[in-house]
């Protein structure tokens, strides 16, 4: 049966769900970003508004459409990002940030204000000087530990290839997956993780099936099995969530 049967369990939630690539622009037309379709966010997104909560998706540029009972800000720059998020967090009680979106991890520490033309595009670009974006997961969770009385979780997801040749067996991935996680959930300060593999088929970035680790910064790391459809991933993660957080309240 779809969509699954799962009454309005998540009634009375507010989540704050990230989803797609950021655009770090060079000059006014050109940009670097990512392989990040956005779907695996909008699925996520569209699970928790059909479950009964509330959800602000704050989208990158992508070409899809806002999912029934979702309120969508479309932004372009890490920055972007941050504000919006910051001024959804500040604006009431979020029970959960999922940062689902693929940040640009590097930004023209000073973009061209006009259109860079072919003649000088080398001598504009080649040389060009670089700095790290804001790392958005890693200030949220910092403002919010700063307020004790606040209660949102933050969930996280980070996309990681793992080399054929240092995992050759089945368990040699997971174990690096497992490594990769648990140093990236101290580093952000977020309450869970989920890791996917990404770079073979099936998995993560543009793929419509998704395969992971959900990892809990004080509890066990759950296996979500197979790869198949975002859109039940999105449900099982759901699932894991709420048992994990919110079962013994009504
Ligand atoms: N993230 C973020 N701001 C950034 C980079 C990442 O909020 N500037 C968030 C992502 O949305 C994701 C999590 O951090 O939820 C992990 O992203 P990932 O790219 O895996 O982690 P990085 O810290 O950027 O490390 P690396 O790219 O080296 O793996
Ligand atoms: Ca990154």
């Amino acid at each position: 049966v779809w969509p699954p049967v799962r009454g309005a369990d998540w009634r009375g939630r507010k989540l704050l769900v990230t989803a797609g690539p950021t655009r770090a622009y060079l000059d006014p037309v050109r940009f670097i970003s990512n392989a990040s379709t956005g779907l695996m966010g909008f699925c996520l997104a569209e699970a928790a508004a059909a479950r009964g909560a509330e959800v602000v998706l704050v989208a990158g540029p992508v070409g899809l459409d806002t999912p029934r009972g979702v309120r969508r800000i479309d932004v372009e720059t890490g920055a972007q990002m941050l504000d919006a998020c910051g001024r959804e967090l500040g604006s009431g009680e979020v029970d959960l940030v999922a940062m689902v979106a693929a940040v640009a991890d590097l930004i023209p520490a000073e973009p061209a204000t006009r259109k860079v033309g072919k003649e000088q595009v080398l001598d504009a670009f080649a040389s060009m000087r670089w700095e790290a974006e804001v790392d958005i997961l890693a200030t949220l969770t910092a403002r919010c530990h700063a307020s004790p009385e606040a209660k949102t979780r933050f969930l996280g997801f980070a996309a990681q290839t793992v080399d054929e040749a240092e995992a050759p067996r089945a368990e040699d991935v997971e174990t690096e997956l497992r490594r990769l996680g648990a140093a990236k959930l101290e580093r952000k300060g977020c309450d869970a993780l989920f890791v996917n593999r990404v770079g073979v088929p099936g998995l993560g970035f543009g793929s419509s099936t998704n395969a992971g680790l959900l990892m809990f910064a004080d509890a066990e790391t759950l296996d979500a099995g197979e790869p198949r459809p975002k859109q039940t991933l999105a449900h099982w993660l759901l699932d894991q969530l709420a048992a994990r957080w919110w079962s013994d309240e009504v």
